[in-house]
């Protein structure tokens, strides 16, 4: 089987009150660890590289490990670009094997995001290649851009109809209160989610595929864990998970996960290599690494999801 675009996945998804979750990919552990357990599961996947992720590990070696991935597992497995901050870097994407992309216009000025947009979607529909696009701003931490709570803005319901229309994009991320990274809110906030916005989103695109970012949960036994072993995080609060289950039961089709992933990656190292001082051999600690990445995906998967036996 060759990548899958997410238009299948997502038309599933919608009709099924399910969400497809949306993994980052930095290294071949992180696969490994992301497709067992999507394949334990038999779960649709999209695996999803930053700009940061391309300069971490190199655009083509991403793309074999993905395509090695499809190879081993059989799966359906879209390859997307998140966070595309330009045609240039979506055209690579496009050019270089992805089966879709994101252009995050979100920072601009409204007739620009639909212009660049739209230029997108252009040179990617002609290549077979689908296109998320972004109306509202998170906050918090992508690639080099940091965007403070008080500079996040919810999408405007009345704007997405004239964004889809006029730039062909697929699928839409919204803003209704999640945001990057692990710490999301402050102790003592309680965590909301405006799904008012986001009905009023989906009523006005019927049965049109939503997107939500920022959307760890930040379960705290792995903080607690990387503080036991060593680290020093500060109060870290997520989102939690029976809202984006009860959004992925809407019109929300595809759920952004990293921030998770880095915790629990980070947690078992943290305590593999303190019970373990005289060891020094990378697969002997990066197994419970990758071992922790695959447990937090089938958790995610089963509890948030709910797309377990879709593929
Ligand atoms: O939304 C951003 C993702 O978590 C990717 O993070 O830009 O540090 O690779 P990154
Ligand atoms: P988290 O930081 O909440 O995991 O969000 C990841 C994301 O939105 C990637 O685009
Ligand atoms: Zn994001």
């Amino acid at each position: 089987m060759a990548l899958v675009t997410t238009q299948k996945m997502f038309a599933d998804a919608y009709a099924g009150g399910y969400a497809i979750g949306a993994f980052n990919v930095n290294n071949m552990e992180i696969i490994q660890g992301i497709v067992q357990a999507a394949k334990a599961l038999n779960a649709p996947l999209i695996l999803q590289v930053s700009k940061g992720a391309r300069a971490y590990a190199n655009h083509t070696y991403l793309v074999k490990l993905v395509e090695a991935a499809i190879e081993v597992t059989g799966l359906p497995i879209a390859l997307h670009l998140d966070h595309g901050p330009d045609f240039a870097t979506c055209k690579s994407c496009i050019d270089g094997g992805f089966s879709s992309v994101m252009i995050d216009g979100s920072h601009l000025p409204y007739e620009e995001n639909v212009a660049e947009t739209k230029k997108v979607v252009a040179y990617a529909h002609d290549h077979g290649v689908v296109v998320e696009g972004e109306l509202g701003q998170l906050a918090g931490v992508e690639d080099d851009v940091n965007v403070a709570a008080a500079d996040a803005s919810y999408t405007k319901p009345e704007q997405v109809q004239d964004f889809v229309t006029r730039t062909g994009v697929d699928s839409l991320a919204i803003a209704i209160g999640t945001s990057h990274g692990a710490f999301k809110f402050k102790p003592g906030q309680n965590p909301q989610l405006r799904f008012d916005i986001l009905a009023e989103v989906a009523q006005r695109l019927p049965g049109y595929p939503i997107v939500l970012h920022g959307a760890s949960s930040v379960p705290q036994e792995f903080v607690a864990q990387i503080n036991q072993y060593g680290g020093a995080m500060d109060d870290a609060i997520g989102i939690p998970e029976e809202m984006l289950r009860e959004a992925a039961k809407m019109a929300v089709c595809k759920i952004n996960i990293d921030s998770d992933l880095r915790l629990a990656m980070t947690a078992a190292l943290r305590k593999y290599l303190a019970e373990n001082p005289g060891h020094f051999d990378p697969r002997q600690y990066l197994t419970p690494a990758r071992s922790a990445i695959q447990a937090m995906v089938e958790h995610k998967i089963t509890t948030v999801l709910g797309c377990a036996g879709k593929a």
